[in-house]
């Protein structure tokens, strides 16, 4: 069912914490979110799934709950962070940032080698994912949420913001959990260079905070 007859409704933000752990829960526990459902914004979270602490599990249904478990860990251990949207008090998106060494996946890709910041020292911060519940997308929740996600990391110091948004559109939804080219172009950002050259080309675009 859709919210749209009675026009957009009014978001509002949270951080991600131990205390508002449960709305993300609930939030990727609901039918309508796709993908999501299994992954739980962990796959930035480590360099390889393939060492033997991340070893995979056979089934999506086990990697569901093992990388649920692995985000409540990484969240109460204030090692996850991220913003909540929520229309009517209910957790419809998501968008998920961090430092570098929170999200370090980026760093071992070869594609990245080239386009690595020169300075090693520059506080780095990555938005890597977004999630927003099927019947509120296409009204602006992710964007709403990358706002509220560089507000966080403006009050938190701020620094050299990356992120690798796609820049073709038409490959579905489940293709643009980094986000779009235009997004971000409207959040201030700027291409860096080529990342991805699979079937949504993503690049590396960045900002200061
Ligand atoms: C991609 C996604 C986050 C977009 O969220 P959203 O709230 O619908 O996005 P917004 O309404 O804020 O729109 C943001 C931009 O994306 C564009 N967009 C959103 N959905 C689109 C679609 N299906 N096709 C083309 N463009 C789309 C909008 O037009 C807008 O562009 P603009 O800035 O030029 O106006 C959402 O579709 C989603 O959650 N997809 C699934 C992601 C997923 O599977 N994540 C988990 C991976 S493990």
């Amino acid at each position: 069912m859709s919210h749209a007859s009675s026009g957009p409704p009014e978001y509002s933000s949270k951080e991600l914490s131990a205390k508002t752990w449960p709305d993300l829960a609930r939030l990727f526990e609901k039918p309508e979110i796709g993908d999501a459902w299994w992954c739980w914004c962990t796959f930035h979270h480590v360099s390889s799934f393939s060492t033997p602490e991340h070893k995979p599990a056979r089934t999506r249904a086990e990697r569901a709950g093992k990388n649920r478990r692995n985000k409540e860990s990484l969240v109460k251990n204030d090692r996850a962070h991220g913003v909540i949207v929520y229309a009517n008090g209910e957790p419809v998106g998501w968008c998920q940032y961090g430092r570098r060494e929170d999200l370090p996946r980026l760093d071992h890709s070869r594609n990245y080698q080239s386009l690595s910041p020169k300075d090693k020292n520059e506080k780095l911060w990555r938005i890597t994912c977004f999630v927003v519940d099927k019947n509120y997308r296409r009204s602006g929740v992710a964007s709403t949420a990358l706002k509220a996600a560089l507000e966080s990391i403006r009050i938190k110091g701020g620094g050299l913001v990356e992120a690798i948004p796609v820049s073709k559109t038409d490959q579905g939804p489940g293709y643009m959990y980094t986000g779009t080219v235009s997004m971000f172009e409207k959040a201030g950002f700027k291409i860096v260079g080529p990342f991805g050259t699979g079937r949504t080309s993503t690049v590396v675009m960045r900002r200061v905070i």
